[in-house]
């Protein structure tokens, strides 16, 4: 069973122990220690940041992380979505033992159904970069209806769903979730 939880102090260690195959690491560019100080200043800055542990019939798999801000970088200035609140993901990894069996796909399915309960306040999209070279991560995010918007930083492109329609509807009805055996645990902070 996958769920989703929050990351406390007694199973900060499991998360900090995850990790992606060397050749991934350019994916994801920081740690997942990194990633979770990162919650801690975005937080005290006033910025929402949401670290999430992935666990597998108990086994700590994953790290996710979602943030909910602005899109103002000024290489969006000509853009639709300039200006706009996003929930932009941050980080999202599976270990290197756990990839390939349907855990990554699972776990994003369901930060993107707590993502659209609009947790930290109302946004018009959710976001995210990948590399370029990151073909399972970009078949991934497509099959979650992501659109290349064609900005690409650093050899990673940014994709944008936007949230008008239910991100997570569609495939919610094509498999009833209770099928699949998850179960998912709110993540307030
Ligand atoms: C990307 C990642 C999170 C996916 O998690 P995972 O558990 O390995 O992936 P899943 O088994 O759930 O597969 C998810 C989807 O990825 C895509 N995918 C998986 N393997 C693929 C491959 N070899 N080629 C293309 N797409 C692939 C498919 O869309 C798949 O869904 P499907 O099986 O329904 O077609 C994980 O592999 C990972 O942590 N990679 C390294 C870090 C990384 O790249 N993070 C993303 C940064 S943007």
């Amino acid at each position: 069973m996958i769920e989703l939880r929050k990351i406390t102090g007694d199973n900060i260690d499991e998360i900090i122990a995850l990790k992606v195959e060397e050749n991934q690491e350019d994916y994801i560019e920081t740690t997942n220690l990194r990633s979770f100080a990162d919650a801690h200043m975005l937080n005290a800055d006033g910025i929402p940041a949401n670290p999430i542990a992935v666990y597998v019939d108990g086994v700590a798999v994953g790290f996710l992380m979602y943030i909910y801000d602005t899109l103002d970088h000024e290489s969006f200035e000509n853009e639709v979505f300039y200006g706009k609140k996003s929930y932009f993901i941050w980080h999202i990894m599976i270990d290197k033992s756990y990839q390939g069996k349907g855990y990554g796909k699972l776990a994003f399915e369901k930060m993107l159904m707590d993502i659209e309960t609009m947790p930290y306040g109302e946004a018009e999209y959710v976001s995210l970069f990948y590399r370029t070279s990151n073909v399972k991560a970009k078949t991934l995010y497509a099959s979650f209806g992501f659109v290349d918007t064609g900005i690409i930083q650093d050899n990673s492109m940014l994709a944008i769903k936007n949230l008008d329609e239910k991100i997570t509807k569609s495939i919610v009805e094509r498999k009833d979730i209770s099928e699949r055996n998850v179960s998912f645990q709110r993540l307030d902070p």
